[in-house]
């Protein structure tokens, strides 16, 4: 990796926001039964998983939301900022992670925190990110998309490979305090979503309170607030010149920017990496089966309908 970067457990941080003492530090944070955690790979429906979150502990109320920057509300816990900030703010804490499972705090796994996980398009996400790449000032300009996409199959990006961030979560499928639901679910229904996320966080909300949270957790109510679509963050983190951070907010983007060949050439990584992990998403091809007698890689693996997994959400098909 390039100069300003730096690996930590094998996984590549940007040297602006981000140290190797504050990630041991992360690894080491005091989990309390009643946090929650908005965990994510970078550009997959962090800030929005967020502001539902934020929402639903508000009942509905959007002042919560337009009086503090989301990165206060539910800091990011690798950060150099964020951990102070999720180490004092208040109980019950909301706290936002792109950290692969192998970094994250060890407290959690045997607490009764939840971590919410949400999962999304490999094609979109690295759409989003190669876009991302080019205002995030931490991070190296993407190059080309040809360039960038190589990139992110090697895993040779931020917070690492897609894959394996997504297969090191997946394995928490079957646990009470873990739930994983797709960005294009929250597309299809959000209001469904919603309510699944409700009833997983043991919170009940009037209908009208739903309704709150589906209207102010909207791309179009989010783009508007400025705690929310990150006009208040300084020009050395992050320049909005070059484009906003809340993009396009769509599923299917990558066909706008993938060519035949390029998406040709990650399905065929695609096919290989997902085999056993038991999510699908539009657009990409359903993995290879992995040969008759050699048992799938990785964790026991999730019963034929990922459904049916208490906490697992339902199946992680990517809707749309
Ligand atoms: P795009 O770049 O495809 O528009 P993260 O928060 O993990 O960095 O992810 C950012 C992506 O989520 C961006 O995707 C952003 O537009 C999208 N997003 C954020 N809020 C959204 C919302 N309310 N509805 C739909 N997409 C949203």
């Amino acid at each position: 990796m390039s100069k300003g970067y730096f690996q930590h457990g094998g996984v590549t941080f940007p040297g602006l926001l981000y140290t190797p003492r504050g990630l041991e530090a992360a690894r080491e944070f005091p989990v309390e039964d009643d946090d929650v955690f908005n965990v994510t790979y970078q550009k997959s429906g962090t800030v929005w998983m967020l502001e539902i979150l934020s929402l639903i502990r508000s009942d509905g109320d959007p002042q919560w939301c337009q009086s503090v920057p989301n990165w206060d509300r539910g800091p990011w816990l690798e950060t150099v900022l964020g951990l102070p900030r999720a180490r004092g703010n208040p109980r019950p804490r909301l706290i936002s992670s792109h950290l692969p499972v192998q970094l994250f705090p060890r407290a959690f796994f045997t607490s009764k925190a939840k971590v919410i996980y949400t999962v999304r398009n490999p094609k979109d996400v690295l759409v989003s990110l190669y876009h991302f790449a080019r205002i995030f000032r931490p991070y190296r300009d993407p190059g080309s998309l040809e360039q960038f996409l190589e990139k992110f199959l090697e895993g040779d990006v931020p917070f690492g490979s897609w894959f394996e961030h997504v297969r090191g979560w997946l394995q928490l499928r079957g646990r009470e305090n873990f739930f994983c639901i797709s960005y294009e679910e929250l597309q299809q229904d959000l209001r469904g979503s919603v309510q699944r996320l409700c009833a997983f966080l043991g919170r009940a909300l009037s209908a009208a309170a739903l309704d709150a949270v589906v209207a102010n957790a909207s791309f179009a109510a989010m783009s508007r607030n400025r705690m929310s679509n990150f006009s208040l963050s300084p020009l050395f983190i992050l320049d909005l010149r070059r484009g906003p951070f809340l993009r396009k907010g769509i599923s299917g983007d990558w066909k706008n920017h993938l060519t035949p060949e390029q998406s040709d050439r990650f399905d065929r990584v695609y096919r290989e990496r997902v085999a056993g992990l038991g999510v699908t998403f539009p657009g990409t091809p359903p993995p290879r089966p992995p040969p008759p007698s050699t048992p799938p890689p990785g964790p026991p693996s999730p019963p034929a309908d990922p459904g049916a997994v208490p906490g697992g959400g339902p199946t992680l098909k990517g809707g749309v």
